[in-house]
């Protein structure tokens, strides 16, 4: 049930950030807005429920006592858009109108200013006859509904001038890639320099705690793969640059670039980009398009820097020359855009689709290696040493029946450290008591690693 609401919830809020930067009836509004109303309606006959109701707990969602991490990331707009209504929460009724949700979206995207109070928000959406949403109240308990141990992810977000939280960082990272996107999809400029100030968050956090930021990377964008998928390459890219040493100003410059690489997606016409089958030769030719026009875009714009023009130019260039866009052999290639090259076909591999499961970074890595055209073998080694069979972050069940995540790749690729999180039996352990194993240290000689736990990115 939460897979299903956790999907409804990020279609909700992906719909009300896209109907802010396009017009109602754009195509991918409705595309979004129509899928919205029929799974509230599923969920609503799926779990007996004659309305939805979420609340809104300082600036998180919630349902049932549950913050939810993956809708709360996306959900910022929807958060804003319920502090301008003074609402502590939206209960959207089965019998929700079409209507009404578009003059739901409408609201969301015009209302610049916060309302007085709840009363004039009610009022105001009577007059829009909108009746089936209803506005709640704000949550004044005593005691907090979030469980122990999920108020964690939220701890410590204001200590100075650095976001501490792995869900906050995320939710940045994500922001800056899809205003990135919506501003050139819709002719204007791109704030570099706060790519470079959140990039420059990500370093920080890259160093205390990449395997928590691994951790949200997995959830998914709904409309386009191309904003998790930016944040996906940055993160992974910053990782490595920072496991092989590199120098810290170079972090930050891959970081930006990693999230800016693919920006010119946002001007391939929505029909090819959002195609359901495969390609023709045609659309792929004009979808590989978007190498060339990102380098021209960012050109254009102020603050960027080589790299970012080269990372964008240069990332579909294999290590033979081959790929696109055409140039000549003599061309200088800068050994970061040979990485970002290898992390966004990992990425991509490794990655849940519609149309394809996600592979493990075994398979991976045995694709890669066999493709020896593609990649500098230097790179692709170090790569692979550098993250390891489990990447940190990554879910494994181990061979005594425990499940953990990785914290940090041994001196071994199969031989990670982890955090044990589920006991024998399946039963979470509380944060505090979770044991940390070394499985290069010798006292851990007989325990091994089953299996990698993939998590499925739940797709409509
Ligand atoms: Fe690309
Ligand atoms: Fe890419």
């Amino acid at each position: 049930m939460y897979e299903n609401l956790n999907t409804l919830l990020i279609l909700l809020c992906r719909t009300i950030s896209t109907r802010k930067l396009y017009f109602q009836d754009h195509p991918k509004v409705k595309m979004l807005g129509g899928r919205f109303m029929t799974q509230l309606k599923e969920f609503c006959e799926e779990s007996k429920l004659d309305k939805l109701f979420i609340g809104i707990i300082d600036g998180n969602l919630v349902f049932e006592g549950r913050n939810l991490v993956g809708p709360s990331i996306v959900g910022r707009q929807l958060v804003s858009f319920a502090e301008k209504l003074h609402c502590g929460g939206m209960s959207f009724s089965s019998q929700t109108t079409e209507k009404e949700f578009d003059t739901l979206l409408d609201l969301s995207s015009q209302l610049n200013k916060p309302l007085a109070s709840l009363q004039e928000a009610r009022e105001l959406f009577l007059s829009k006859r909108i009746e089936n949403i209803e506005l709640a109240q704000q949550y004044m308990g005593s005691s907090s509904p979030i469980p122990k141990d999920q108020q964690s992810a939220w701890q410590g977000q204001d200590s100075g001038d650095v976001l501490q939280s792995p869900t906050l960082i995320y939710q940045a990272l994500f922001d800056s890639v899809a205003d990135a996107h919506g501003n050139v999809a819709q002719g204007g400029d791109i704030d570099v320099d706060s790519t470079r100030s959140v990039s420059e968050y990500m370093l920080h956090f890259a160093k205390t705690s990449f395997t928590d930021l691994m951790q949200h990377v997995h959830y998914p964008d709904y409309d386009s793969y191309t904003v998790g998928h930016s944040v996906r390459v940055a993160s992974l890219a910053v990782f490595l640059a920072s496991s092989f040493n590199w120098s810290e100003e170079f972090h930050v410059a891959i970081g930006t670039a990693g999230l800016l690489h693919d920006v010119g997606k946002s001007r391939i016409p929505d029909e090819i980009m959002y195609k359901p089958g495969k390609l023709t030769n045609e659309e792929f030719a004009i979808m590989k398009e978007h190498a060339r026009i990102g380098a021209e875009i960012l050109l254009g714009q102020k603050n960027t820097s080589a790299l970012d023009v080269s990372a964008a130019w240069g990332h579909h260039i294999k290590h033979d020359g081959s790929g696109y866009p055409a140039q000549p052999q003599w061309a200088f290639r800068h050994p970061i855009t040979a990485l970002l090259q290898c992390v966004d076909v990992f990425e991509a591999l490794t990655a849940a689709r519609p149309y394809k499961p996600p592979l493990s970074p075994h398979m991976a890595y045995s694709i890669m290696l066999k493709d020896i055209k593609s990649f500098n073998p230097a790179m692709l080694a170090a790569f692979i040493s550098a993250l390891g069979l489990y990447p940190p972050g990554t879910m494994v069940k181990m061979m005594d029946g425990r499940t953990g995540v990785v914290l940090s790749v041994g001196p071994r690729i199969d031989r990670p450290r982890i955090k044990v999180i589920r006991d024998q039996k399946g039963a979470e352990i509380p944060a505090e008591d979770q044991p940390h194993i070394n499985l290069a240290a010798g006292e851990h000689r007989d325990l091994a690693i089953e299996k990698l736990i993939l998590i499925e990115q739940t797709h409509e």
